[in-house]
């Protein structure tokens, strides 16, 4: 653990407010105490009660087989189709009327799409989806703006029991290229563009970049058509035969799909996630026990009475976030939600309290780092809106310090909303740990307790339970619904990542450190491992490092995540230029051209907030480097112990050329 997180430890656990949940919410409330009570009498009847809140085709008698752990198989054979539980079954519960999407692109325009209509669209497209040659267990990537089409596009593949690969849209050809190759799509929905920031962000040029020939390359394309939405408007170049466009296919579509089941085992999605290693994982999820756990966990923690509320989470779908939570999860449970394509501050800093206050948002769910950047841009920008509509407020994505939460309720919230800070990843598929609204007594700052039917303790090196008052490792004790079932194409690094490190005990090891505190309530410290959180998104240090020496100006190059006020974390980077470079350029021409060539090479997200151009790295004489000295340095904190240097003159070298 670095000497900041110690004392901010220190400084969170003198955190003694306390919000006791308001009788009128607690009347209401969709979660009661007496979940804890069910999961603990049975784990697996409690979660094959909620599995039986959704449609199954052909219901399942099996709840949970773990004879080959840790390779889960939840209601085995049971079958559903995943799409026609998020349309078809509210349509025909007489809900088709119901707003599914209150769409707001960043110009402002803006379209409603009810059930019926969205699932009319899906139809279409599962159609289209099949004369372009998909099928079932084929593999789709999907890089698209945050527009209805991406939604539909989701549910479509999984409506046929194909696989989406979803991409963020704001990752570069190169790494799109690499997750197309990974899972071997043979389809990629994309849009001309998206808004972002007042212009049209380009995306068809990205996949045209992905898809160059190959020729010579030794690289078997496997992608056979490209189905671009009409959105930004922006020019494209055109492969004839392989792009086709969205508006000439899918209205023209018949409207006519049955959703066929498939097994509650079939994969539904790919998700690329940052590991400790250069290569991104592909975090694999199935269709029974992740639709149960993004259901129930949506309509508990959100407290969602799908008849009154609008519901609205800021993520993207490029991230699992936005897979659970906009897409799967409010969809399953027949909720109402704003969809918003855009920036926070397009054209104006308050844009998101704008849209709360047009579509009446009740319920939002966003990051810490959002948060942290309306607190610096003031209180005033939002007080300007009519936020009253708001009851639940929800955080996701990295710890979320006291003064955020303290803001949140107080500028946000109108002193009275209920917070839930919610623990989890893109492996676990749903929340895992949060209070439940309305049950739970709140404190700012922590995560708290573990949802009904979710076991997890905090343990030492050895897998020994640390005890109240106590910091280790954050593991979970038994398996979960919507638990990842691997790596794509990679079942050993599954094994390797998270069950060796406690595989005496069978834990899944998350790679997050955690405290317990005096009443046993959850604190989470960050990663322990060379995983960064910026902004809530995971970066690997490993795959930056990689992206800096791969430009011929690097000789060698260290990456560590440095706290930043508003990011969580950002990327900082020590860089050795080769001499014949360093003659002939600036350093500070050279620090720019490197952000700019990360932000090439992964995504602006993963670009340095700071390049450091050094001499040498601190190693030890093993020659591993001690990121901990840099992330010092990087901190502005003095140098801790760097005794085990193979050279313990060069912290003072490092640090007296970036001063
Ligand atoms: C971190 C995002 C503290 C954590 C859903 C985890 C959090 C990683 C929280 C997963 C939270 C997420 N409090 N830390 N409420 N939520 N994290 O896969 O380090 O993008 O391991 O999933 O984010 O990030 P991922």
């Amino acid at each position: 653990m670095t000497d900041t997180t110690s004392s901010q430890i220190d400084h969170l656990f003198n955190e003694d407010r306390r919000f006791a949940p308001s009788d009128a919410f607690a009347a209401d409330a969709v979660a009661t105490k007496e979940l804890y009570a069910e999961a603990e009498a049975d784990r697996e009847a409690f979660w094959a009660e909620q599995a039986r809140a959704l449609h199954w085709h052909k219901p399942f008698t099996e709840v949970l087989d773990w004879s080959t752990p840790p390779f889960a198989k939840w209601f085995d054979d049971g079958e559903l189709n995943v799409a026609y539980n998020c349309l078809d079954r509210h349509v025909e519960a007489g809900n088709g009327d119901r707003v599914a999407l209150l769409w707001e692109g960043e110009p402002g325009d803006e379209r409603k799409v009810t059930y019926a209509e969205l699932t009319d669209e899906v139809k279409r497209l599962a159609n289209v989806l099949g004369d372009l040659g998909i099928g079932h267990g084929d593999r789709v990537a999907i890089y698209m703006p945050m527009i209805p089409e991406a939604i539909a596009a989701m549910l479509a593949v999984a409506r046929i029991g194909a696989i989406h690969s979803v991409v963020f849209g704001g990752f570069s050809a190169d790494s799109l290229r690499s997750r197309i190759d990974d899972a071997g799509a043979k389809l990629v929905i994309t849009a001309d563009g998206g808004y972002r920031k007042g212009k049209v962000s380009p995306l068809k040029p990205a996949v045209d970049m992905a898809l160059a020939d190959r020729n010579g390359s030794g690289v078997q394309e496997t992608v056979e058509h490209v189905l671009v939405v009409q959105r930004g408007k922006n020019a494209v170049e055109w492969t004839e035969g392989r792009d086709v466009w969205w508006h000439d296919v899918v209205p023209q579509a018949s409207g006519e799909h049955e959703a066929q089941p498939f097994p509650a085992e079939n994969p539904l999605f790919i998700l690329y996630t940052s590991g400790t290693t250069g290569k991104p994982k592909g975090i694999l999820h199935t269709s029974g026990g992740y639709l149960t756990q993004a259901a129930f966990t949506h309509k508990v923690v959100h407290d969602i009475h799908p008849e009154t509320d609008v519901f609205w989470c800021t993520a993207d779908i490029g991230w699992v976030t936005g897979h659970s939570y906009v897409t799967y999860g409010p969809l399953a449970n027949g909720t109402t939600q704003v969809l918003y394509e855009g920036t926070p501050d397009t054209p104006h800093p308050g844009r998101w309290w704008e849209l709360v206050e047009k579509y009446g948002v009740t319920i939002l769910y966003t990051a810490p780092t959002a948060i942290r950047s309306f607190m610096k841009l003031g209180r005033a920008i939002p007080k300007k809106f009519d936020l009253s509509s708001l009851r639940l407020l929800g955080s996701v994505g990295e710890p979320i310090n006291p003064e955020a939460w303290m803001w949140y309720r107080k500028i946000i919230g109108g002193k009275t909303t209920p917070i839930v800070d919610t623990w989890w990843q893109t492996e676990t598929g749903a929340m895992m740990i949060s209070a439940l609204p309305g049950v739970t007594e709140t404190k700012p700052g922590s995560a708290q307790v573990p949802l009904p039917g979710i076991a997890i303790d905090v343990v030492d090196e050895d897998g020994t339970h640390v005890g109240n008052g106590n910091g280790g490792l954050l593991v979970i004790t038994k398996p979960w619904p919507s638990m990842l079932r691997g790596i794509w194409g990679d079942p050993e690094r599954f094994v390797e990542t998270y069950w060796e490190k406690f595989q005496k005990q069978g834990y899944y090891f998350a790679g997050d450190g955690a405290r317990l505190d005096d009443d046993g309530d959850v604190w989470f410290l960050g990663r322990v491992d060379d995983v960064m959180n910026v902004s809530g998104h995971r970066l690997s240090t490993t795959e930056i490092e990689s992206a800096l020496v791969a430009n011929e100006a690097v000789a060698e190059a260290a990456v560590v995540g440095a706290s930043d006020e508003t990011t969580g974390q950002a990327v900082a980077a020590f860089v050795i230029i080769k001499q014949s470079y360093l003659a002939a350029n600036s350093p500070d021409g050279l620090a720019q051209t490197l952000r700019l060539w990360v932000g090439e090479q992964i995504g602006p997200i993963a670009r340095p907030r700071d390049v450091y151009i050094v001499e040498e790295l601190p190693k030890t004489r093993s020659g591993k480097i001690m990121r901990r000295l840099l992330r010092d340095v990087a901190e502005g904190r003095e140098v801790g112990d760097t005794t085990t240097l193979a050279d313990t003159a060069v912290m003072s070298v490092i640090s007296a050329q970036v001063r």
